[in-house]
């Protein structure tokens, strides 16, 4: 194997550069080539590839966001999009590729590993939805950015003996909210994975003022059963002890300075991917196991979706 490329798609998440980073400098330290395609496959299909050493890669260790950019590419969903791509990587003489995204990424990169191209997955999303790892490269620091969030809201709330529903992000799945909501002293938590119904988020908050908080915090996710707008309407119709705001993190969540978790995540990860590209691996995704990065076949992780904790959901309870 003498030419790798790298590419990041989907949703952005912090730590991507620094696993684009990892990649390009274990690459050339092992004697390959490296070239980055930006735009994901839709660069993929452009031929947008640059061959990227050491010093090109200077200073995005602690940077948010993406240098190879990404984007969503209709095209790559259909057998000809996905042909297109084979065939400019071919052109471009490269023989083995790193896709860092998330679930329909990793499908992507499914596609060529069944083409016959070798490829290797790592998981980058926010969300922690991706099956096969403990967790994600982005995850802990989108957890933080939600922790400083609720800290500073809850300063504001107990100032003015007022309730505030704040919206987190997570479409599917509702580890952020769950784990924010449980470490940032939530009095109720909305996830996707369980209903819950407009009177009981009512109660909560009543609940609260009997116990004599001085304030109320409802984490919901996105992708909850109920709006966050759907709420505040009906505490509107039937008012609470504290007056009612609405905060909605949305993208603040996906940017940022990625953690020192989410750094060595992301370093490890492309190292490892690396190795494997080498080793004449393909078709897998690595994932974290335990503090063990492991390969998980990519048939196997983009057949599921990760959920987040019921037992977590059960504690947060006890603690609210
Ligand atoms: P994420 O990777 O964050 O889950 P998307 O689901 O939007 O984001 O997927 C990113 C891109 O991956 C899509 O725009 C498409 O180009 C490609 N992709 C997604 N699903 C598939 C699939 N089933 N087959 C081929 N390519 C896919
Ligand atoms: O990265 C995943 C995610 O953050 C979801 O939780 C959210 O619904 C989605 O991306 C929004 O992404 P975009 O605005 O890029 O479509």
């Amino acid at each position: 194997m003498r030419r790798i490329a790298v590419m990041t798609s989907g949703g952005d998440s912090p730590g991507m550069n620094a696993a684009v980073r990892a990649v390009v400098r274990a690459g050339v330290a092992s004697g390959l080539k490296v070239y980055g395609i930006r735009h994901a496959y839709e660069g993929l299909i452009n031929g947008e590839f640059k061959r990227m050493g050491p010093r090109d890669v200077s200073g995005i260790l602690g940077r948010g966001g993406t240098i190879l950019h990404t984007a969503r590419c209709q095209e790559f969903y259909e057998p000809l999009g996905q042909k297109a791509g084979l065939t400019e990587l071919q052109t471009a003489g490269i023989n083995g590729l790193v896709v860092i995204g998330g679930d329909g990424s990793l499908e992507g990169a499914l596609a060529l590993h069944k083409k016959g191209f070798p490829v290797i997955g790592l998981p980058g999303s926010i969300d922690n939805d991706i099956w096969g790892t403990n967790t994600s490269i982005g995850v802990d620091t989108a957890l933080n950015t939600i922790l400083n969030a609720l800290d500073a809201l809850r300063d504001t709330a107990a100032s003015h003996n007022r309730a505030f529903l704040v919206e987190t992000m997570g479409r599917q799945c509702g580890y952020l909210a769950l784990m924010g909501g449980i470490l940032g002293g939530a009095e109720l938590i909305l996830i996707p994975e369980v209903d819950t119904g407009l009177e009981e988020v009512a109660q909560a908050i009543d609940e609260a003022y009997a116990e004599g908080k001085n304030h109320a915090l409802i984490v919901i996710a996105e992708g909850a059963n109920l709006k966050t707008t759907e709420i505040s309407k009906y505490l509107e119709e039937h008012p609470t002890p504290y007056e009612v705001r609405i905060t909605i993190l949305g993208h603040l969540q996906r940017g940022g300075r990625p953690t020192a978790f989410d750094r060595l995540l992301a370093t490890r990860m492309g190292v490892r991917a690396v190795e494997g590209l080498l080793a004449g691996e393909s078709g897998v995704m690595i994932g974290l196991d335990g503090r063990t990065l492991t390969p998980v076949p990519l048939e196997e992780v983009t057949g599921k979706s990760r959920q987040a904790d019921l037992d977590y959901f059960e504690m947060a309870k006890v603690l609210s």
